[in-house]
């Protein structure tokens, strides 16, 4: 932790968090997801230097507070810590500019699909993690996955920065797709859900405001709930379902429409393509790498 860190003594332990106002963190490919990261880190006191292609997109990143630029070698070189949030095609040609200057850093990939294996391969001598935060990160609720390697040595470091956009959760490496299909998709499967709720509410002739703050309302609370009490979800269900009542007039319909395997279904299907598409990108990846004369 020393050599990575140098002269900046302000990185110590606090409780069982990192101060982090000393840390300088690259973010190559501030796009969508890199921008909410840069963001985060930002409030959490983090120097952030944003890297992106156009004109346009590093202006928008220098109209937000960032120090940005399209130089990825300066940026690595200028970081402690290295996010890797292009998408994954543009990938083997980021990695072609920084793949010399990584050695000895902690890079952490938030692309979907590019295995550790390959990062390692194309970045080495860096530390390689993987993380798949979700769009909740723009209000710090990220539920954020986390692939660390073997014998990691930055992996607190890491998870403190991560912590900046909401929860983070270890993992084997072997369930990020399914995670990227549950946390990732969650977001956007909720979302329709919320949709569908405030529908519902309107076919009732509930107004369109009340049926807006009803429904979000409800799920907050219901997430809450169950957050903070240990019971699980169908105990909850019980609780709120009256013999004759009208709960279980409603959960008849929802059963008979098939609602719990319609989601079943809908994650194992999200999970096949996620892992589908990093069979592809890998495939991809190797390819332009071995053709670009790399070993
Ligand atoms: N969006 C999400 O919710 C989300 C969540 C988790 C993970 N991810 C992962 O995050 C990655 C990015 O997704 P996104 O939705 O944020 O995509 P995006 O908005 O297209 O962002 C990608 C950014 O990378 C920049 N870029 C491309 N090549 C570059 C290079 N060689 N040097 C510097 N910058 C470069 C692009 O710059 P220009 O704009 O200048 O071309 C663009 O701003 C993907 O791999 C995705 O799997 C996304």
């Amino acid at each position: 932790m020393q050599s990575l860190l140098g002269h900046q003594p302000a990185l110590v332990l606090k409780g069982c968090r990192f101060r982090l106002s000393n840390l300088t963190v690259a973010i190559l490919g501030a796009g969508k997801i890199g921008s909410i990261m840069a963001r985060s880190f930002s409030d959490c006191g983090i120097h952030v230097i944003a890297t992106a292609r156009s004109r346009e997109r590093i202006e928008k990143l220098r109209m937000q507070g960032f120090e940005a630029t399209s130089d990825n070698v300066y940026a690595v070189e200028k970081a402690s810590v290295v996010f890797i949030s292009v998408k994954p095609y543009q990938y083997p040609a980021l990695a072609w500019q920084i793949g010399g200057h990584v050695s000895g850093k902690p890079v952490v990939s938030v692309m979907a699909g590019i295995p550790l294996r390959v990062l390692r391969k194309t970045l080495p001598g860096a530390e390689v993690y993987r993380a798949m935060p979700n769009l909740n990160a723009a209000v710090k609720r990220s539920a954020t996955g986390l692939v660390a390697p073997s014998n990691a040595q930055y992996k607190e470091l890491i998870k403190s920065i991560l912590s900046c956009m909401g929860s983070v959760y270890e993992l084997p490496e072997q369930l990020i797709d399914a995670w990227t299909a549950v946390a990732g998709s969650g977001p956007a499967i909720i979302a329709e859900f919320i949709d569908s709720m405030i529908l519902a509410a309107l076919a009732v002739g509930i107004p369109r405001d009340l049926a807006y703050d009803a429904v979000l309302e409800s799920i907050i609370g219901t997430a809450e709930y169950l957050r903070t009490r240990p019971v699980h979800p169908a105990q909850l269900r019980d609780e709120v379902t009256t013999p004759g009542g009208t709960t279980i007039m409603a959960l008849k319909i929802i059963e008979g429409k098939g609602m719990k395997s319609a989601l079943i279904d809908a994650v194992e299907k999200a999970t096949a393509r996620a892992r589908k598409l990093a069979r592809e990108i890998e495939e991809r990846i190797e390819e332009q790498h071995e053709n670009s004369g790399a070993s």
